[in-house]
């Protein structure tokens, strides 16, 4: 792992400031405790990397900047924030490249869509995030995800489905619980890193008893 220089850890302080004040206020999962967390959990898989950290450590705290989630399923409006904040702090242009190349792929985009990261830091990142969305924090955010949408808990008429492109997730205005089957369930087994994917073993086991637990509670009254 690459340490940052003084002036890279200037750059680093500044951009965590300057995103805790654009996420701090959201209630859907994606604030800046979100961010914060995917920055240290990328920390932490980089350990026993040989990356570039002060590239993981930038597409760490700018992954979320402008998610499409949040932009009519714009998916230009991240590496575009990322970049004008970048070209702002002095960074040189392959590192900026790099960036918004990370900020641009890290997102699951259906479970029939490959999303593939070419770069070690991206792995990281991706990780990271990943990460996020799995074990009892994931199963948090999920639910604050929904709420913040108006999706419904469960609906056990509305079944699961795996989407096949991009545009049918992103369309998709499913039940909570169907975002387990749909996303959460699948990302223990596209973890990059050995790290990542050690993490992820626990987290994934916390979702399925949660779930067992969930459904068992919800069909008590047909045994
Ligand atoms: P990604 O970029 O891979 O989508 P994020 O950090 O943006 O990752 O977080 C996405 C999280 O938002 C999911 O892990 C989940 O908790 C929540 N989420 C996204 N879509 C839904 C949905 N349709 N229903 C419930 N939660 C969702
Ligand atoms: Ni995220």
């Amino acid at each position: 792992m690459t340490d940052p220089s003084e002036s890279q850890q200037q750059i680093i302080d500044r951009t965590a400031e300057f995103v805790r004040s654009q996420m701090e206020g959201d209630s859907s999962g994606h604030d800046w405790w979100h961010v914060w967390r995917v920055w240290q959990n990328s920390l932490f898989i980089s350990r026993s990397e040989h990356a570039d950290r002060f590239v993981t450590e930038l597409a760490a705290l700018l992954h979320d900047i402008a998610d499409w989630k949040f932009h009519d399923g714009d998916e230009s409006a991240g590496p575009r924030a990322a970049r004008l904040w970048l070209s702002e702090q002095d960074v040189n242009e392959t590192v900026i490249e790099h960036v918004c190349n990370i900020v641009a792929t890290v997102s699951f985009k259906g479970a029939g869509v490959d999303t593939p990261m070419e770069s070690l830091e991206g792995k990281i990142v991706q990780d990271a995030d990943r990460l996020e969305a799995i074990g009892a924090i994931g199963i948090a955010r999920c639910f604050a995800f929904g709420g913040a949408k108006g999706s419904l808990l469960h609906d056990p008429e509305d079944p699961p489905e795996l989407h096949a492109s991009f545009e049918d997730y992103k369309k998709k205005s499913g039940p909570s619980i169907n975002h387990f089957y749909e996303k959460l369930l699948l990302l223990k087994d596209r973890m990059n890193t050995e790290t990542g994917f050690q993490l992820a073993k626990q987290r994934h086991k916390v979702l399925e008893d949660f779930l067992d637990q969930f459904h068992a509670e919800w069909n008590i009254a047909s045994g």
